[in-house]
């Protein structure tokens, strides 16, 4: 999800991470002073026992899917699938989230934002991968962003959200240098519980926009994570139909593509108006030791 990037400098870096603190991309600088924000009620629930959490299942598993990982490295077949299993499976007490919780309650968006604050718990972050929820109240949005170098799991733990996504069009002219060619790759809704989806460096929709139709909560696992000072930085998109730009160049194209299912998208800058995420501290089931 895109949003002004957050990671500190060498974050990415940090092998072992302090599964407490906050960090996502989505989270602007200037709202670091959340950063310790603590949630409301809600206790640990770390299992002491010798069963292994579904949590700790999780971040075993990631260790393993991405240990030979790195920008453009598509774990295998396997990996992806033992990844899968697991997160298909997850529900939400399995990370100590329920439906009431304050951060899924309805609330207008603030004047000059087009959606209400979404809550970023981070649950974990090394130099191969990241593991974090975004909850979002009803009509919350993440505005379209991109995964570079990413393969991203995304895993809906309740409620419904609409998922429009896109990857870039191969070989295609660009509008200006800032502006690309990009085809469709979904434009629908997802209700939970339902299985995880996933995206790619190069297709499965790598650039995505969440709204939220009800109340939701999605759990993302990126590897490797979103990395300013090695140039996977998150980037936030407009998106033009092609109509919408007329000049001879463009005519051409519409001549080799379908003009349904084709847009323009145009970087924006860092701190679109419309991004919308604070963070807030992790409580559910222990992550690592
Ligand atoms: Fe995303």
């Amino acid at each position: 999800m895109g949003f002004e990037m957050k990671p500190e400098k060498d974050q990415c870096k940090v092998k072992n991470s302090n599964p407490n603190s906050v960090n996502s991309p989505h989270i602007k600088k200037k709202k670091n002073k959340n950063k310790n924000k603590k949630t409301l009620g809600r206790k640990r629930s770390d299992s002491q026992g010798d069963e292994i959490t579904v949590v700790r299942r999780l971040f075993e598993t990631c260790k393993e899917v991405f240990s030979n990982g790195g920008p453009g490295v598509i774990p295998s077949q396997d990996k992806i699938q033992q990844l899968r299993n697991i997160l298909d499976n997850m529900k939400p007490e399995d990370v100590g989230l329920t439906q009431t919780m304050p951060y899924f309650r309805q609330i207008s968006a603030p004047e000059h934002r087009s959606s209400p604050p979404i809550t970023y718990l981070h649950l974990h972050q090394c130099e191969q991968f990241s593991i974090g929820i975004f909850c979002l109240p009803p009509s919350g949005v993440i505005p379209l962003h991109n995964h570079p170098g990413m393969t991203v799991f995304s895993k809906l733990l309740f409620g419904t959200m609409h998922i429009k996504s896109y990857d870039w069009v191969v070989d295609a002219p660009m509008r200006d240098p800032k502006t690309r060619l990009a085809k469709l790759k979904m434009d629908s809704a997802l209700t939970a519980p339902c299985n995880a989806s996933i995206l790619y460096p190069e297709d499965g929709g790598n650039m995505h926009r969440f709204t939220a139709k009800t109340a939701c909560a999605v759990l993302d696992v990126l590897g490797p994570p979103y990395c300013n000072p090695e140039g996977r930085h998150c980037t936030y998109f407009l998106e033009f139909p092609l109509d919408n730009f007329s000049s001879e160049e463009d005519n051409v194209l519409r001549g080799e593509v379908e003009k349904e299912g084709y847009a323009w998208l145009q970087e924006r800058d860092d701190n679109p108006e419309d991004l919308n995420v604070v963070g807030a501290l992790y409580t559910g089931p222990k992550v690592e030791d």
